[in-house]
């Protein structure tokens, strides 16, 4: 088809589709018609500048273009950073890489929320206790949207918003901002809608924004359940605390330019935390990724951003979202499943899993196999059928029917087909248990099913409804979540902490059915859905907790409470290990009395962006401070970023031997002593000196040096840990040595 086109008419249609998201010019200038959005980012503002006009972009813009450039911008980022998106033709871009101030120009490239298809909830600890310090943060979240009605958003019993707030309202759609919901804004650099699932509102229409801010800081909703199952009560890690939401993923993903414009408002809007679940597919380099760059600025002005490590595992190397100054969040699962059973018509009975909210009421159904109903009027055969993928199955065949697929599916293929049900084998037990359109389980480690339903003349079986059981496989890191190492810096170790993430119960949006698939009438208040894009906000939570007993914490001492004061994770049940799950399972109860801290401040990034390889003009433009970094080059690494983990490579094989230097801040009592304790192995030997810490203050700091030498393995990781104890507390850091890919 595009062949038989003139080459006149491909760049008329390309420009009249540019046309209809964003007015540029394209009357006789083919040019422009190549123009797409990119981000060309500049930095810190200006220092002395009180206020920035959007006027500098457009100006700049057309000097250096030398043409109107007023309709070209599409945003001009001038609150909390320097920079804008704009409408750029691949000469221009080369044009304004190489101008003074510019960064980093990129392309606006598109993310995607941290979900997979489904999902239990294992909460806080479940007291409550109103606390005013907790009403006054303000929690950010970056996302789809929010439901407003929902029960874990009333205002009910808030007072208005603290002082500091500066954000603002975007009503339509029926939407409305309260006591709880103190700001809501929406960002769409992509131009009109394209999907009729959309609304242009800050309303959630697909539930995943809804479900992360109820889970970050939801009201306490008691007996919340979806359709009865994860029954108990609802709340986020801060259910005070209020919610900004700014609208980033639409239908088709996230875009990289709205990411930015939303972190540029939160900053200056004046929230506290901000979290963001979604990434890309693979990690960036810190200059050119839209949430490494905006969380950067987040940093400066005191924020600390939490954001999930990405759905990408269980491959090495797989974590998303790497920028030390991030809060990178795996999943973990918690000591519940959801058990399904499954009856054959021979009496057999097999514990499956999924979220099962239907009943068949004991009903038995006849059998069909996939591989024996193929919708062959579709052009589909057996072997495209038997994992009874969309569109394979046999309407004629499978309608009335439980329909046994050789795999798991989203279930859209077998509803279309009219199926009564669905059994779905598994290679393995899934940790996870997905939410079918239909009566649906997944079951692993029998061909008994097959053998039954392939064997048996008129085979038949019933579904039962899921019931909860407590999990014998509970802090294990499912296969999705993505694992270090860190992509760009190898030394800092990715990610840094796990939060439940499977099978999470929380708020989801009325305007979407509960699998948002075809068939399904379940319209839902509350659902289970699994992802790092679940774990992130509990972790966001638990630091906005923190935050509410020391709201003079910067990021880094928000983030390295968390870190040394996580519970530690069985090694055995998860090979992976800190690659998996980075220090280990949040811990509430300790994280608001840490004992000490790795503390981190802009000047400390700043020496670790020399150390990862910038060069003095580039990290000056971003954060607006002179430094050398030839001269301090010699001396600083990336490793000695004063992080609360110790992570070094080398060769496969080798030997590899390192010293660390930290520095930590006594933030518990005064007088303290804390002893090293070290937990190392053949591999990996940890030396620390001095071995005590000796604090007179509070708020005192005490440098030591921590050596490290291991013996890598062919591949994969060898760890230790480093506990700096005071008797009863225990500050603790993984130390990590793995071999470079
Ligand atoms: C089914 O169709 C696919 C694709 O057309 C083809 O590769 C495959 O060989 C077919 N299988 C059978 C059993 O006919
Ligand atoms: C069979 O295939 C056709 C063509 O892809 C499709 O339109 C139809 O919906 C399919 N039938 C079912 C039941 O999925
Ligand atoms: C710094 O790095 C940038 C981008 O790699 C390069 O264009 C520039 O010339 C470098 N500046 C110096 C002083 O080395
Ligand atoms: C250890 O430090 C913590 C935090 O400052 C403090 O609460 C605790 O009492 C200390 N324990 C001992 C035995 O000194």
């Amino acid at each position: 088809m595009a062949s038989q086109l003139s080459p006149f008419s491909l760049l008329l249609s390309v420009c009249l589709a540019i046309i209809s998201h964003l007015v540029i010019n394209c009357n006789g200038d083919s040019d422009t018609s190549t123009a797409q959005v990119h981000i060309v980012y500049m930095g810190d503002l200006p220092e002395g500048t009180a206020t920035m006009t959007a006027e500098v972009h457009t100006n700049m813009l057309q000097q250096a273009l030398r043409r109107d450039a007023s309709d070209s911008i599409v945003y001009s980022y001038r609150k909390s950073f320097n920079g804008f998106a704009a409408m750029l033709t691949p000469e221009e871009v080369k044009k304004l890489a190489g101008m003074e101030g510019v960064v980093s120009i990129f392309p606006n490239g598109k993310k995607q929320l941290h979900t997979t298809k489904s999902w239990a909830y294992v909460g806080l600890p479940e007291k409550v206790v109103k606390r005013s310090a907790e009403s006054d943060i303000i929690i950010g979240v970056l996302d789809t949207g929010i439901w407003p009605e929902s029960e874990s958003f009333s205002d009910e019993g808030f007072g208005p918003p603290p002082q500091k707030w500066k954000g603002s309202c975007s009503s339509g759609s029926n939407f409305h901002c309260n006591n709880k919901i103190v700001g809501a804004r929406i960002y769409r650099s992509a131009g009109k809608l394209t999907s009729n699932k959309d609304v242009m509102s800050p309303r959630d229409t697909q539930g995943h924004g809804s479900h992360t801010a109820s889970t970050a800081a939801g009201n306490f909703v008691a007996k919340a359940s979806m359709e009865g199952l994860g029954k108990g009560t609802a709340r986020g890690g801060v259910p005070s605390a209020r919610i900004a939401v700014y609208k980033i993923c639409w239908s088709e993903g996230c875009y990289d330019a709205d990411v930015l414009a939303a972190f540029d408002d939160a900053i200056s809007d004046g929230v506290d935390i901000i979290s963001i679940s979604i990434g890309g597919t693979k990690a960036y380099d810190y200059f050119t990724d839209a949430t490494a760059i905006g969380s950067y600025h987040a940093m400066k002005h005191g924020i600390l951003t939490s954001v999930s490590a990405g759905n990408e595992g269980p491959e090495l190397g797989t974590v998303t979202n790497v920028a030390p100054w991030l809060l990178s969040v795996a999943a973990i699962t918690v000591d519940r499943k959801f058990v399904t059973k499954v009856k054959l018509g021979n009496g057999r009975v097999f514990k499956g899993t999924s979220i099962n909210t239907f009943d068949h009421g004991g009903k038995m159904y006849p059998v069909v196999y996939g591989g024996n109903a193929p919708n062959s009027t579709g052009g589909f055969n057996a072997s495209m059928s038997k994992d009874c993928s969309s569109n394979t199955l046999s309407k004629k065949r499978v309608k009335g029917r439980i329909v046994l697929c050789d795999s798991v599916n989203s279930g859209e293929g077998p509803a279309a087909a009219g199926a009564a049900g669905s059994i779905m084998l598994a290679q393995e037990q899934q940790l996870v248990a997905s939410n079918f359109p239909l009566p649906a389980s997944t079951v692993s480690g029998s061909d008994e099913i097959s053998r039954y339903v392939m064997e048996k003349r008129n085979p038949t079986a019933t579904i039962f409804r899921t019931v909860e059981k407590k999990s014998e496989a509970s802090r294990i890191v499912p296969g999705f979540s993505s694992r270090g190492p860190n992509a760009i810096t190898p030394n800092i170790l990715k990610p840094d902490i796990a939060a439940p993430g499977v099978d999470i119960l929380a708020a989801y949006s009325r305007g979407k059915t509960a699998t948002g698939i075809e068939g399904d009438k379940r319209v839902v208040s509350y659902n289970i859905l699994s992802g790092t894009s679940m774990a992130c906000p509990h972790a966001t939570g638990a630091a906005a907790l923190v935050k509410s007993f020391h709201p003079n914490w910067s990021p880094a001492a928000l983030k390295s409470a968390l870190m040394t004061t996580a519970s530690p994770v069985s090694r055995d049940q998860n090979p992976d290990a800190e690659f998996a799950y980075g220090s280990g399972l949040i811990n509430l109860k300790k994280a608001a009395n840490p004992g000490l801290i790795y503390d981190a401040r802009e000047h400390d990034y700043v020496e670790f962006l020399c150390g990862q390889g910038y060069n003095a003009t580039e990290i000056k433009l971003v954060t607006s401070k002179a430094v050398d970094c030839s001269d301090v080059g010699k001396k600083i690494h990336a490793w000695n970023l004063n992080y609360p983990s110790f992570t070094l490579s080398g060769k496969p094989g080798g030997t590899v031997k390192r010293v660390f230097r930290r520095t930590v801040t006594n933030v518990g009592k005064g007088h303290s002593k804390y002893k090293a304790k070290v937990m190392s192995s053949k591999e990996l030997k940890i030396k620390v000196n001095p071995k005590v810490l000796r604090f007179k203050d509070v708020g005192e700091t005490i440098s030591f040096r921590v050596t490290v030498k291991a013996k890598l393995k062919k591949s994969g990781i060898v760890s230790g840990v480093l506990v700096w104890s005071n008797g009863s507390h225990k500050v603790r850091s993984p130390v990590v040595a793995h071999t470079l890919q």
